[in-house]
């Protein structure tokens, strides 16, 4: 398959949030700063090729979307698609997610956190790396406004019996009923790059919502 080719930095900076120098000390997120307005934001942690924010941020032009990722190739990559819609509601991050909610985005000011197909570090010596755990879950919290929803989805059962546990012990989040999936119309019609691999594979998907209280 033909690689797609990435567009040079300067023309992929409109839609990146700017890194922090080294040693400086990294400011808050000023959300209407960043998107020019002051619509409601939805954050995406760990968007990998960027299938979620493309989609998400065409079809809802009314709310802006800010991924955070920690590969660099990941951010870049997506910000070249963003470069050629040109959407103006999306920008991309390169960061870890935990570190970057925890001390850049203040608090109550996200409508919306979606966490989808965390890497599951199949090894039981290396659950300790895993995204999802209670402290990330307060982080996710803090940054929620009350009402603000929280998305939960993973192709792994074992490791969604753990989230369920961690949510339950968190009494600021009430379960919601989610969503059933719909039938994709297309290749692009999957919610992210690694929900249309799983469900042409014929994997089981587990879905949570929560509400902030
Ligand atoms: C299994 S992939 C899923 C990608 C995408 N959500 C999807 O469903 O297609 C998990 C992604 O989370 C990213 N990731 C892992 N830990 C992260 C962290 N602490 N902060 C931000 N991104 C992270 C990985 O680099 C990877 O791109």
């Amino acid at each position: 398959m033909r690689r797609r080719r990435r567009l040079p930095i300067e023309e992929l900076a409109p839609y990146l949030l700017p890194d922090v120098p080294r040693g400086a000390v990294a400011p808050a997120i000023d959300w209407s700063v960043l998107f020019g307005n002051d619509r409601p934001i939805e954050v995406e942690v760990g968007f990998g090729k960027g299938l979620f924010l493309l989609t998400s941020g065409s079809s809802r032009p009314e709310v802006n979307f800010f991924g955070v990722e920690i590969i660099r190739k990941y951010q870049l990559h997506t910000a070249t698609r963003l470069v050629e819609r040109k959407l103006p509601n999306v920008r991309v991050a390169c960061a870890d997610a935990k570190l970057l909610l925890r001390d850049r985005v203040p608090p109550g000011s996200v409508h919306a956190v979606h966490v989808y197909f965390p890497d599951p570090w199949w090894k039981s010596r290396h659950h300790k790396r895993r995204l999802f755990t209670s402290e990330f879950v307060a982080i996710v919290e803090k940054v929620l406004q009350v009402g603000g929803r929280f998305h939960i989805v993973t192709d792994v059962e074992e490791y969604f019996t753990v989230m369920l546990a961690i949510m339950k012990d968190m009494p600021a989040f009430a379960e919601m009923l989610a969503p059933p999936p719909t039938e994709p119309q297309h290749d692009f019609d999957y919610l992210t790059n690694f929900e249309r691999k799983f469900r042409k594979e014929g994997r089981p998907i587990y879905r949570a919502v929560y509400i902030r209280r």
